[in-house]
């Protein structure tokens, strides 16, 4: 028997005016379901086609009273870069949890730029120093300018954004976008890592992810106290970093351990089980309080949960506005 799926476009996504505090709300109830243990989520499977590549499976099942599911595959290709296409893209498949029945396939490069940069923005609720007033971002792509959206929002005091992107033109499209959303900070490009992220309160990386990181961040360019986020597994921070914290936080601990354990990201010094502090999941349902001095740092690899929050959102409001196309299956 066909019935009705509704396909959101990036433009009827674009155009539904969800905005960063929003996406974070949602995402932060995500991780709070994860953390009270009513949720199905197996870490990300993927396959790795060409060098560097990666195509990811995400499925997840939120229960309690969200019971909402859904699937996500997503391909990330760096060497799209050179070709004038995007690094993160894919279809977002959202399920109806009662009968199975596929509700809304929409854009997954949407759902991914935003839910990740809300993903940012909870963390930093509650590990930042909400006085921070620099923040340094390492690779100006999608992930740079959506993770400062989620800073603006948690830091109020951000007199100054530090840049750094070794492409040519990026920093320009960068400051293009970004200074008119944060009128009131001076935006500086830098010439390198280490003068990008000498005087922040916050550093995000946001690298293209590889098989063989160079980990070009050291502990000793930060300063004391520090929020250090990688969006970019452990491409860019030095394990010096993410081991010496006493407070190292991923998204989803059982994600994190799982990848780690197939032998390929977070070796050679990244923290193991037992120097986890907490996952996201366990800091939202209030079993462990945020930390707001010293070095603290997070591995946000992004979470399937996000995905099916986000997409939820913007489902309800997409069916709340007649939105989208209805395709018949
Ligand atoms: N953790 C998550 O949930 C999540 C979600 C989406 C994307 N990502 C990851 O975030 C990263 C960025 O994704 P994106 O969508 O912003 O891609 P993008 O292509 O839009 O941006 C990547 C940027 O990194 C720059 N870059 C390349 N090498 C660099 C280097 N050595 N130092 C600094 N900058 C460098 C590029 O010029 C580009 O501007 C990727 O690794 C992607 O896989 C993570």
């Amino acid at each position: 028997m066909p019935f009705d799926v509704l396909w959101l476009s990036q433009a009827d996504l674009d155009s539904l005016g969800l905005g960063m505090p929003e996406i974070m709300n949602a995402v932060e109830q995500g991780f709070a379901c994860l953390g009270r243990g009513q949720a199905e989520m197996p870490a990300k499977i993927g396959i790795h086609p060409r060098e560097d590549c990666f195509i990811h499976a995400m499925p997840c099942w939120l229960g309690g009273d969200l019971d909402r599911c859904g699937i996500k595959c997503v391909s990330g290709y760096p060497p799209n870069q050179k070709k004038g296409l995007p690094y993160i893209t894919g279809v977002m498949v959202l399920i109806d949890p009662e009968t199975g029945l596929t509700r809304s396939v929409m854009d997954a490069g949407w759902v991914t730029a935003w839910r990740t940069g809300a993903a940012s923005g909870v963390y930093a609720k509650h590990f930042g120093n909400p006085a921070s007033e620099v923040v340094s971002v390492i690779g100006l792509g999608v992930q740079g300018r959506v993770n400062l959206l989620a800073f603006k929002e948690v830091f109020p005091k951000i007199k100054q954004v530090r840049c750094f992107d070794p492409v040519a033109g990026q920093p320009e499209r960068f400051l293009q976008d970004m200074q008119p959303r944060l009128p009131g900070a001076q935006f500086v490009v830098c010439d390198d890592v280490k003068s990008c992220v000498a005087d922040a309160d916050v550093v995000v990386t946001c690298t293209p992810i590889v098989e063989k990181p160079k980990r070009f961040l050291p502990r000793a360019w930060l300063k004391k106290d520090v929020l250090a986020v990688s969006v970019d597994y452990d491409s860019a921070f030095s394990e010096d970093v993410m081991a010496a914290t006493p407070c190292f936080v991923c998204d989803n601990a059982g994600q994190y351990l799982w990848t780690r354990d197939q032998g390929v990201y977070f070796q050679n010094g990244y923290p193991d089980k037992g120097q986890v502090y907490a996952d996201m999941g366990a800091i939202c349902a209030g079993d462990k309080p945020g930390v707001r001095q010293g070095l603290r740092g997070a591995v946000l690899m992004g979470i399937a949960s996000h995905d099916v929050m986000t997409a939820s959102l913007a489902y309800d409001l997409a069916k709340a506005k007649g939105l989208g196309t209805v395709v018949r299956l």
